[in-house]
């Protein structure tokens, strides 16, 4: 496990940035898992602006997203699938069929869950995968307790979970309570993993990741593990280490 300390979010957000253009330049049919969250919102950014600069192009490139919630449909300003389209699908020149997200709306969510499994083994293997870090140790919305072997599935969101992100709804209780996740198994397969986490509320999550047991009690320790893996974290998030 590799540890980039950084200074501050920004400095975080180009180190990510130009490593996802150095992997895009790279490999000829690029495939990157995307995650949301506050976290990567700044690497997109940072994306867009690189593109529009034409450093790198997006057109051959795929994406798979981490998670959607379940019950929001692709135009609801709160679902995983609009705000990827709104932080940088829409302003990259990305084709739009080549990027992938669950479907929280499907009428079958088990049925779902095995067909983004099978679509992300028809297409190849995630070259690079992004992860943001939840305050209990999630990685996409892999909660606590989320065996290390589980692939794509339907989850309960915990109550900390919830809490963290009702500040994107009007209220509490439009937070949805499920939702449909790649599993454990599934993200460390990826090729190379860059998990990004910024500021004081992360650093103790940072530390237990980082520095505490591999446990399926703490979902990110499993990281540890994986060959290919940098850890980009700014001052405030590495606080505790
Ligand atoms: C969300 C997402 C995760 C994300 C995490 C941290 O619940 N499902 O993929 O990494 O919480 O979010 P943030 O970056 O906003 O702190």
């Amino acid at each position: 496990m590799k540890i980039v300390k950084v200074s501050d979010y920004q400095e975080m957000s180009e180190w990510a940035g130009k490593q996802v253009i150095e992997k895009v330049k790279s490999v000829r049919q690029p495939i990157l898992g995307l995650a949301t969250g506050s976290t990567p919102e700044g690497l997109y950014r940072y994306l867009i602006e690189a593109n529009k600069n034409h450093d790198v192009s997006f057109e051959n490139v795929t994406t798979f997203n981490l998670d959607e919630y379940i019950g929001l449909d692709r135009d609801d300003p709160n679902s995983y699938h609009y705000f990827m389209k709104e932080k940088l699908f829409d302003q990259i020149d990305i084709d739009p069929n080549r990027t992938h997200l669950p479907n929280g709306v499907a009428a079958d969510i088990e049925q779902e869950c095995l067909d983004y499994e099978a679509l992300i083994k028809k297409t190849g293997v995630i070259d690079l995968q992004i992860l943001g870090l939840g305050v209990n140790g999630h990685i996409a919305f892999n909660e606590p307790g989320t065996s290390f072997t589980s692939r794509t599935q339907r989850t309960d969101l915990v109550e900390e979970t919830i809490e963290a992100n009702a500040r994107f709804f009007e209220n509490k209780a439009d937070v949805p309570t499920q939702a449909i996740t790649m599993g454990i198994e599934t993200i460390m397969e990826s090729k190379e993993i860059i998990l990004l986490a910024s500021g004081e509320n992360k650093a103790e999550a940072v530390k237990r990741l980082v520095e505490g047991e591999v446990t399926e009690d703490f979902p990110a320790s499993i990281l540890q593990k994986h060959p290919h893996v940098t850890i980009v974290i700014d001052e405030a998030a590495a606080s505790l280490l």
